[in-house]
């Protein structure tokens, strides 16, 4: 089954694709471009490079290809240069396309690219792992990490189209296609509660289950359609930042965990059990909700709660370096009920390390130097 949707966004819209097997796809878009005389150019994920090396030649042919370091830390600086480098020893002009093909990372990187050389080049997602399909091929952020955090650098470029070919997936390992569940388990509990539920009844998802691609799809819709709603996630509240579901707590795992400790997929997982908690807490879902999302978590064999202790004053610490906070304001994003979530500045810190030392934080004196929340 093939399937398309759009993301409407004006001047910018966008198709994914969605199927087993779209090499034709694909194919017709890049003797498209060439019978237009645009030169392509194509970044790639080494592992994928290694798995699909046949495939892709006879899609792009001799089209240039750089080759990308699988790994977070190829998300810097160092590798923007050398990406962009190549475009122009490709001699890749403004009438140029750049194809991404591997996971966030790729996508991140070569969006990025994109965006950067030339001051703008036409660019395609071609993502590889299920975290990419659901998640970071859609909505245009793209950019590359500093060592002071996680996607500090970067721009919104959309992408021309995505081509999201489920035949990737065959060879994906099985803790990468988990880490994706947690994106898609994500999108039932922040927008549609009918999708957790379906996954509540299904047979563990893998890569050729039958119900695959109309998850992806439903996933896509959901985030295309917050997207169009919040491009540059601007909005006061709600908006584009309900995506983060989880991801405040989660990105202080890895970042004091250190970076490919958990897979991001893995943090927000326990991010996610944190949100949770702390809406129960407020009666927003009922504790066996929570018991739920755990039992869907640990169905993927992702982590509900820290695998071994971490020191909650730097947890604490680093949730104050979240992107979300704002002029001193932490806003954190909780579920108003199951599939339906909200962002919110009103929260107790105490309470915040109570959640954190139940998942196994370990006590350590809490930093002055936290951020307030709207209620301190
Ligand atoms: N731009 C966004 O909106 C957005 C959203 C979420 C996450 N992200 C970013 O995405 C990144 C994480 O993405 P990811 O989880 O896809 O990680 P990734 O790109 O690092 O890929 C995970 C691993 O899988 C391998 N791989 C990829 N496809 C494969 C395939 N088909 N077969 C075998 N191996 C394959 C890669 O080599 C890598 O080792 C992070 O940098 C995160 O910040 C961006």
């Amino acid at each position: 089954m093939k399937t398309t949707l759009e993301v409407g966004l004006g001047k910018r819209a966008y198709p994914i694709h969605i199927g087993r097997d779209l090499s034709q796809d694909l194919l017709r878009t890049v003797r498209a471009l060439r019978q237009d005389n645009r030169p392509v150019a194509v970044l790639v994920d080494a592992n994928v490079r290694e798995a699909f090396g046949c495939m892709l030649e006879d899609i792009f042919e001799n089209a240039p290809m750089l080759e990308l370091p699988s790994g977070e830390s190829t998300k810097c600086f160092p590798w923007l240069e050398k990406a962009c480098n190549f475009l122009a020893k490709q001699k890749i002009d403004r009438s140029g396309a750049v194809f991404a093909i591997g996971g966030g990372v790729t996508g991140d990187l070569a969006g990025f690219t994109a965006a950067s050389y030339l001051r703008g080049v036409d660019f395609y997602q071609v993502p590889t792992t299920l975290l990419a399909m659901v998640d970071s091929s859609v909505g245009g952020k793209t950019g590359i990490n500093l060592a002071a955090g996680k996607n500090l650098v970067g721009a919104f470029w959309q992408p021309k189209a995505v081509f999201c070919d489920l035949a990737f997936l065959d060879e994906l390992p099985a803790r990468e296609f988990s880490a994706g569940m947690a994106e898609v388990i994500k999108y039932g509990l922040l927008d549609d509660v009918e999708l957790f539920e379906y996954l509540e009844r299904l047979d563990r998802l893998h890569s050729r289950h039958a119900a695959l691609t109309g998850i992806v799809r439903r996933c896509c819709e959901i985030k295309a359609r917050i997207v169009e709603e919040d491009e540059t996630e601007r909005a006061k509240s709600g908006g584009r930042a309900l995506l983060n579901l989880g991801h405040t707590f989660g990105h202080a795992i890895e970042a004091v965990a250190g970076y490919g400790d958990y897979l991001h997929g893995e943090a927000i997982a326990v991010g996610m059990m944190l949100a949770a908690e702390l809406s129960a807490e407020r009666d927003a879902i009922e504790p066996r909700d929570v018991r739920r999302i755990a039992l869907l978590f640990q169905s993927y064999d992702l982590p509900i709660r820290l695998r071994n202790p971490l020191p909650l004053e730097a947890l604490i610490e680093a949730m104050g370096r979240d992107k979300k906070v704002s002029a001193g304001k932490l806003r954190l994003v909780l579920l108003e009920k199951l599939g339906k979530a909200y962002t919110t500045g009103e929260f107790e810190w105490p309470k915040i390390e109570q959640l954190w030392r139940g998942v196994g934080a370990e006590d350590g004196s809490v930093s002055e130097s936290r951020p307030s929340s709207s209620n301190e």
